[in-house]
């Protein structure tokens, strides 16, 4: 924590707004928004809750497919399991690690031919790194594919200038106790489609009708974030950059003292971006190496220190 979050915390105190709903959570929305530039966005539970809520306004159902990185985390894709959607894993391409926009094009053509489209594809933009969107988006943009970016990881990484997740259909950011902030447990769906948000917020508010009483046409979702926990991410959003700061700077430290021994290589950077460097990852070859990163995992625990496969 920063020192900033406990001044919003008492903010909602005050206002005795201990609520999923409440005005912490519209100014965290509207200052997400402002900080990401994407133009509207809506605070939820959970980044799972996110995707989830993305994707049923997708109109994505049992048996549909949906595109994904195989490279990721499982809050990705669980929510294509939770529609009964099967999710189709694509390959990381070596020079970003993310979604290897050439098997994409490869694979949509194929589906065009089959005459079966996915309903969605989500790259994620693994470990702080943003996809190549622009591509991706060239490939899925002619077939009126949306993209949902997986930026969980992301935030604070920028893309050819531009924020993480700027572009696409939608983007998914996470606020769990390990992201690069945090509000405890929290996520947030943000798009320049302003009807799109409205909906995901009232979908994730019960689905409630305008109504005086508790009246619901459809079935909805209980995926609103927390008043408090806005306003820990209030004031998590003012550290952002200096935590992409020091996340870089941690990955230069490692970067200069192992680079030169055989056998490590880092992940790369790619050229349209700036990584967040949200973990600090490498690759080992064990035959160079001499040993493997199971053992090199267990040293490191030895030292109390965390590392763990990827
Ligand atoms: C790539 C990725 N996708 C999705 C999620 C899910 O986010 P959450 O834990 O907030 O549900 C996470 C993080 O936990 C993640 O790292």
């Amino acid at each position: 924590m920063s020192g900033n979050e406990q001044r919003y915390i008492n903010e909602a105190f005050e206002s005795n707004y201990i609520a999923p709903v409440g005005p912490q959570v519209e100014l965290f929305e509207k200052e997400f928004a402002v900080k990401t530039g994407i133009s509207y966005a809506v605070a939820l539970s959970s980044g799972t809750a996110a995707m989830h809520l993305a994707l049923c306004e997708l109109g994505v159902v049992a048996g549909d497919e949906v595109f994904a990185s195989t490279l990721t985390f499982i809050g990705s894709v669980s929510p294509v399991t939770f529609l009964g959607a099967i999710p189709v894993f694509f390959d990381a391409d070596y020079k970003t690690w993310n979604m290897d926009p050439g098997l994409l094009a490869k694979e949509i053509n194929a589906c065009a031919e089959r005459g079966r489209l996915p309903k969605a594809v989500i790259p994620t933009d693994l470990y702080g790194q943003c996809a190549d969107l622009d591509r991706i988006l060239e490939i899925c943009t002619p077939y009126e594919i949306p993209v949902i970016v997986d930026a969980a990881e992301a935030l604070g990484a920028t893309y050819k200038g531009r924020g993480a997740g700027v572009g696409a259909r939608a983007a998914v950011f996470s606020f769990n106790g390990n992201k690069i902030i945090t509000t405890s447990g929290g996520g947030m769906l943000a798009s320049e489609d302003k009807e799109f948000i409205a909906q995901a917020r009232f979908l994730s508010q019960q689905a409630r009708d305008a109504a005086p009483h508790f009246e619901h046409s459809q079935i909805g979702f209980n995926y609103r974030m927390s008043n408090i926990l806005a306003a820990i991410g209030r004031g998590q959003l003012h550290v952002l950059d200096e935590r992409v700061r020091v996340k870089r700077q941690v990955f230069t430290k490692y970067k200069a003292a192992l680079q030169d021994i055989d056998g490590i290589e880092f992940m790369p950077e790619a050229p349209f971006g700036k990584s967040n460097r949200w973990l600090t990852v490498i690759l080992i070859s064990p035959e160079q190496f001499g040993t493997d990163q199971e053992k090199v995992r267990v040293a490191l625990e030895a030292e109390n220190i965390e590392a763990r496969p990827l």
